[in-house]
């Protein structure tokens, strides 16, 4: 078999062999990155069969470890988001949904770019280790139902290797190369089910509904091929999820829900989604009776019990979540106004930008960042906006970074004098 003969035949949109694909992946630190390249492009622009991709996906699987959670009694079931800003949804399901019973290791990731990530904002509670072993984290899960932690081992490095590749080949935005780097690297946690937030709209991957519903089909068909149940919901990203955008603001937010004190699309898509776990988990007959469930435990305290005990068992200060004032407080802080009108429009890749250049994020995997940086957005899309309170507020540690968030977030923002409708976030969903 050779390489040159594989780009060829994909540039002439013929479709793959399994072993063919196989070959590929194997080449992997054999062949050089420009023959790879090439590949990808020509996937890129003339597409994959689902078979094709299924075997991509079973390919890159295959080039690393694979978890074994089966020292875990029950269905385990995973949710990943394509990657959101004010996504938060993971700090309020997996405690919930790990307290009607459902075991839940979730393996996070740090955020980048425009996005946020799970492990930064737990590490923005003090103590909190999110480096756990495998047999830790099987433990803790056997204990107490739940772990957020970093990725162990080394899970899918084909995908490593082929996604830094895709990154600066103009290849990224490929829905057969997405949905198969993803699901590879899901099917290799371990886990039973996984039900997959498909964000779409303005801060998402996918702009438009069509690529969101393409890229989510895509994913359940993997799972089916691969035998293991998927569910895709796809959410709405033309605004940001929850009103809280920066570590420590995400896991405040995410505290008040499980509190019971607010409630909002960010709640609304974290039970959608969490009720979707319990039905797949086996713990529920119908997403009508999960939500019921995890209704009933925001009602009674148990799901902020369970964020609680996570906490506490990974070492952090559960005081927090009585206390906010005892997270590193920022020594900034900015109102925002803008035009009085109704709020229209969002760019929330930009405004994700935003938290990110107060601090909140970072453009390499090893900038440091200030948890408490962060905006919080006192309006929504839809919302009347009259100028008497701010529109958003900022904080910092650095005047010119808080300069910075403003010029981009206040560009982000539209107001007008129609009144868009208001709609519910999740917008579809695909078994
Ligand atoms: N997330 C991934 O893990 N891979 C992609 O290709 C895109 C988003």
């Amino acid at each position: 078999m050779n390489f040159i003969d594989i780009i060829n035949k994909k540039r002439t949109k013929r479709e793959l062999t399994t072993e063919e694909i196989y070959f590929v992946i194997d080449q992997i630190g054999k062949s050089p990155d420009y023959q790879f390249s090439a590949l990808l492009m020509a996937i890129c622009l003339n597409g994959m069969t689902h078979r094709e991709i299924a075997d991509l996906t079973g390919a890159m699987l295959y080039s690393g470890d694979i978890i074994d959670l089966n020292a875990i009694e029950g269905i385990k079931v995973d949710k990943h988001s394509t990657g959101g800003v004010a996504d938060t949804t993971t700090l309020v399901l997996a405690p919930l949904t790990a307290s009607c019973g459902l075991p839940v290791v979730k393996m996070s990731g740090r955020g980048l770019g425009h996005t946020g990530g799970t492990l930064d904002k737990l590490e923005s509670i003090p103590g909190f280790n999110i480096a756990l072993t495998q047999n830790e984290a099987i433990k803790q899960v056997n204990d107490i139902k739940a772990v957020i932690m970093g990725q162990t081992g080394k899970l899918c490095p084909a995908d490593g290797y082929l996604y830094k590749l895709r990154d600066v080949t103009g290849t990224v935005q490929s829905i057969p190369l997405i949905a198969s780097s993803i699901m590879s690297k899901k099917l290799a946690a371990g886990t039973d089910a996984i039900v997959l937030d498909v964000k779409c709209g303005s801060g998402a991957f996918m702009k438009n509904i069509d690529d969101a519903r393409a890229l989510a089909n895509e994913m359940v068909e993997i799972g089916r091929q691969l035998r293991r149940k998927v569910t895709a919901i796809i959410t709405d990203m033309d605004q940001p999820l929850g009103n809280n955008i920066g570590n420590t603001l995400e896991v405040i937010e995410a505290a008040e829900i499980l509190k019971g004190n607010i409630k909002g699309d960010l709640y609304e898509v974290s039970l959608t989604l969490g009720a979707e776990m319990l039905v797949l988990g086996g713990l529920a007959k119908d997403t009508v009776s999960a939500r019921e469930m995890l209704e009933e435990n925001i009602k009674n305290g148990k799901g902020l019990a369970k964020f609680r005990e996570i906490i506490v068992r990974q070492g952090g200060s559960p005081y927090v979540l009585d206390d906010y004032s005892r997270f590193k407080q920022p020594k900034l802080k900015k109102e925002i106004y803008l035009k009085k009108g109704y709020v229209t429009a969002f760019d929330t890749e930009s405004v994700g930008r935003a938290s990110a250049a107060l601090g909140a994020g970072r453009t390499s995997y090893d900038m440091p960042i200030d948890y408490s940086a962060g905006i919080v957005i006192n309006y929504r899309k839809g919302d009347l906006y009259d100028g008497k309170k701010p529109f958003a507020v900022m904080y910092s540690d650095d005047k010119y970074k808080l300069k910075d968030g403003e010029e981009i977030f206040v560009e982000a923002v539209e107001t007008g004098s129609e009144q868009p409708e208001k709609t519910s976030p999740v917008i579809e969903m695909i078994r």
